[in-house]
């Protein structure tokens, strides 16, 4: 008995990488990593900008790092970030920055031991997670950042299947919506939940379908303007490099979009499409091509409010990137223009997650902050970039924006510098500036404050004016108009 299933498992080890060996020559992508879960690095500074392009006036830097397979996300009202870690079966709180680095401050994991967790959504105090085969629900507090016990809402989505996410949101009426992939590349489906967009009530009741013949939406977004359902759809493979188009569909009640039949413009599915001209005339054609094997995730309309001029309304959508193609596509973010026409414009909106056939990452997830920050989570390097613009604080970035594209030592000349930032190094220490804001001189239960990037947010004259009338809980410091300068200079040269 034991010997046998050691035979059977011997096989298949064998069976296994046979196809890794078979495969890895023939297609073109991160295929073996996925299969083991390899994470890369996080990218660096140079890297990151080195590599990362975007329009003018934006910039990006890492937000969070080292979230082992960071899928889906959602903002709470606090301005920390939701993250599902799918394969460790966790999600997890990144807290908002706070202390003006731009970046995370920390994190909470909320949940553990979830079967491949990646659909989140936050409503009336509650935190919805849906896993492969169902969604469940904790009250959850965003300001004290406390967590119940996950409860089921719904346990009845067919688990597995070569398309193991499941993704939500909630939508008009309060109706919960949940997208459910397809088992197999193209097939016929079994389970009348496959390859569909269901919806319910917040608590799971009166569950029903609501589209179908979507092979695999992981991403759906609602047009503010408009009040349209827009979601991704991942196109099928084995047909070549160049068919059929990863889509962008207008997902309206009870419409069929084609899969496995048909494909973009209702073009007639060579596997199953023979036979099939009533369902192929019923079918909803995609509004919007995006290339084949690019591997549409999620899309998310910018608010028009926060976003910079030209972007609000706009959609941008995360192409994860091909692992079948014998070139890579995708690996990049687009955005999308809905003209009142129907038409969609697309353009390249951040590009740089693949160059010459190397890949530093995959992105998944698209949300936007209050403040209008755009999120953007990876799940191969298990980082979440923020993009910002203007005065928005982006980590570590160098890109050009508004607040930080010039010197605010510029004009002071090297001898001078050298004399302020002696005589301001003098004044930081006789004023106990380090006692709250350096890490190795702070004593004990001290809260210490880290002094990063002023340049970024100061010149010479508002940090003066800031040291003339502190925020917060910091002392205001007994200096002279030109002690204020002096110290102001070097703390700009400094940090
Ligand atoms: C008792 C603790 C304490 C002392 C002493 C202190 N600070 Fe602060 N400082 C803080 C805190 C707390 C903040 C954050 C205030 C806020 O967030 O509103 C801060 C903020 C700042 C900022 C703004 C940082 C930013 O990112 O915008 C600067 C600059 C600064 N302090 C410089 C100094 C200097 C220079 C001295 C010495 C003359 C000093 N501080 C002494 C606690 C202190």
């Amino acid at each position: 008995m034991f010997r046998k299933i050691a035979l059977g498992f011997v096989a298949i080890v064998v069976i296994l990488l046979a196809v890794g060996l078979y495969l890895k020559p023939t297609t073109n992508g991160p295929l073996l990593d996925f299969i083991t879960g390899k994470q890369l690095a996080t990218p660096t500074e140079a890297t990151i900008d080195g590599r990362f392009q975007l329009p003018a006036g934006f910039s990006i830097g890492v937000f969070a790092a080292n979230i082992n397979n960071a899928r889906m996300m959602r903002v709470t009202s606090r301005g920390d970030i939701v993250v599902s870690s799918m394969r460790p079966g966790e999600v997890i709180l990144l807290h908002a920055d706070s202390n003006g680095d731009g970046a995370s401050d920390g994190r909470t994991v909320l949940l553990t031991g979830l079967d491949q967790p990646h659909g989140l959504a936050i409503k009336d105090g509650y935190l919805y997670v849906a896993e492969t085969g169902g969604i469940g629900r904790a009250l959850f507090d965003a300001e004290t950042r406390k967590i119940g016990v996950l409860e089921p809402v719904f346990s009845d989505l067919p688990p597995g299947g070569n398309h193991k996410t499941r993704t939500i949101d909630f939508g008009p009426g309060g109706w919960l919506y949940v997208t459910v992939g397809s088992t197999c590349n193209a097939c016929i489906e079994e389970h009348p939940f496959r390859a569909a967009m269901l919806r319910m009530k917040p608590d799971g009741s009166d569950a029903e379908i609501f589209a179908t013949g979507l092979r695999n939406t992981v991403g759906f977004d609602w047009q503010p303007s408009t009040g349209r359902l827009y979601g991704t759809d991942n196109g099928r493979d084995l047909l070549g490099d160049d068919i059929p188009h990863c889509e962008i569909n207008l997902i309206e009640a009870d419409q069929f979009y084609g899969w496995p039949f048909t494909f973009d413009d209702l073009v007639v599915d060579p596997d199953f499409g023979a036979g099939r001209e009533t369902e192929i005339a019923s079918s909803r054609a995609m509004v919007h091509g995006l290339g084949a094997h690019v591997a549409p995730m999620g899309i998310k309309f910018l608010d028009a409010a926060t976003s910079p001029e030209g972007y609000g309304g706009k959609a941008l959508v995360a192409l994860h990137g091909s692992w079948n193609r014998s070139t890579l596509s995708g690996y990049k973010l687009v955005s999308l223009e809905f003209g009142e026409d129907g038409s969609v414009t697309e353009a390249d909106f951040l590009t740089g997650f693949e160059k010459d056939e190397d890949v530093i990452g995959r992105p998944v997830d698209i949300v936007q902050g209050a403040d209008g920050a755009i999120y953007v989570s990876d799940d191969y390097s298990g980082t979440i970039y923020k993009i910002g613009w203007g005065d928005i604080i982006v980590p570590g970035s160098t890109l050009a924006t508004s607040a930080s594209a010039s010197n605010p030592l510029e004009g002071i000349g090297e001898t001078e510098l050298i004399a302020f930032r002696g005589t301001g190094l003098d004044l930081f220490e006789s004023n106990s500036c380090a006692f709250c804001h350096d890490a190795k001189q702070a004593p004990e239960g001290v809260q210490v404050k880290q002094l990063k990037k002023l340049g970024r947010r100061y010149t010479i004259e508002s940090l003066q004016a800031f040291l003339d009338a502190p925020s917060g809980p910091m002392p205001r410091p007994d200096l002279t108009d030109e002690e204020r300068r002096a110290l102001a200079i070097y703390l700009l040269s400094e940090y």
